[in-house]
């Protein structure tokens, strides 16, 4: 495809004042229908956890999950780029397995970019991973890895202290080679000064439309999340449960009631073949 997205493309969209999307997907189907609808980034994030495994949060995610549900995604997408979320402690051990498993959503899951939470205690293996030849999205803000730290999944940086702990992180994963950052639950503000200052493109979630571009969870935006508790930032631009739901309702109902399957959703055999049938 002629407009295939690629980094430098992202960067030059960022400085003219164009607006980026990302999605998360993690399936084959849904990538195809995210990649032709223009999404420009295809993020196939840990929230694999909770959103389709029925986790409770992303910790219990695993590499091969991650890479499994990458690859469904890669051979899906052709137009934009897909980042590889690497699950929690593939990447907080030692920085040279950090690059191994970074590696492997490149080679073995066919990802372009991977991700990775956290600000300066993870600025060195992004730098590393960065030096090994494979592009990194960082993630900043509310870090749903290791929100039991941070008090819960609520907003960060919301006094002057805490604000500027993210903008210096934020900039210090920029000099460490980062291509673009996730500001999760940060007040818009302090993402719109952030993202002022950084030359990569920011991705907000909860962070208001002062970013360069933004980003939500899929089942979110299409009303299939469950639960009845949405956080702040979704916007339901469908209800996809309710569709869902009358589908299944009116299939249950037109098998019961025998009307389903029809003449027309029937595989014929001739008459003289099914008369041999009853033949001795
Ligand atoms: O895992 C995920 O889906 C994410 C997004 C919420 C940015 O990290």
């Amino acid at each position: 495809m002629g407009d295939k997205v690629d980094l430098s493309k992202l960067a030059a969209r960022k400085a003219a004042g164009e607006k980026l999307t990302m999605l998360t997907a993690y399936d084959f189907p849904f990538a195809r229908l995210l990649d032709e609808a223009g999404i420009d980034l295809i993020l196939v994030g840990d929230s694999l956890g909770n959103v389709v495994l029925g986790y409770p949060d992303t910790l219990p995610v695993t590499m091969e999950q991650m890479l499994h549900h990458t690859r469904a995604v890669s051979r899906a997408v052709q137009r934009g780029l897909v980042i590889g979320d690497m699950p929690f402690m593939s990447y907080n051990v030692t920085v040279p397995e950090a690059i191994t498993n970074a590696g492997r959503f490149i080679k073995d899951a066919g990802a372009d970019i991977v991700k990775l939470e956290g600000g300066e205690a993870v600025a060195q293996t992004v730098a590393a991973v960065v030096r090994a030849g494979i592009p990194v999205c960082g993630h900043l803000g509310l870090t749903p890895q290791t929100a039991t730290q941070l008090g819960g999944y609520r907003v960060q940086g919301r006094t002057a202290a805490t604000a500027k702990k993210i903008w210096e992180d934020a900039l210090r994963l920029e000099d460490a080679g980062a291509s673009m950052l996730v500001l999760e639950c940060v007040p818009d503000r302090v993402a719109e000064r952030i993202s002022r200052s950084l030359r990569i493109p920011t991705f907000g979630i909860g962070a208001g439309p002062g970013c360069d571009g933004q980003v939500l969870v899929l089942h979110d935006l299409l009303g299939l999340g469950g639960g009845e508790i949405q956080p702040r930032f979704v916007k339901r631009f469908a209800e996809l449960a309710e569709t869902t739901l009358s589908a299944v309702g009116a299939y249950k109902d037109e098998v019961e009631a025998g009307t389903y399957p029809a003449v027309e959703h029937c595989f014929s055999i001739p008459d003289h073949e099914l008369d041999k049938l009853d033949e001795p």
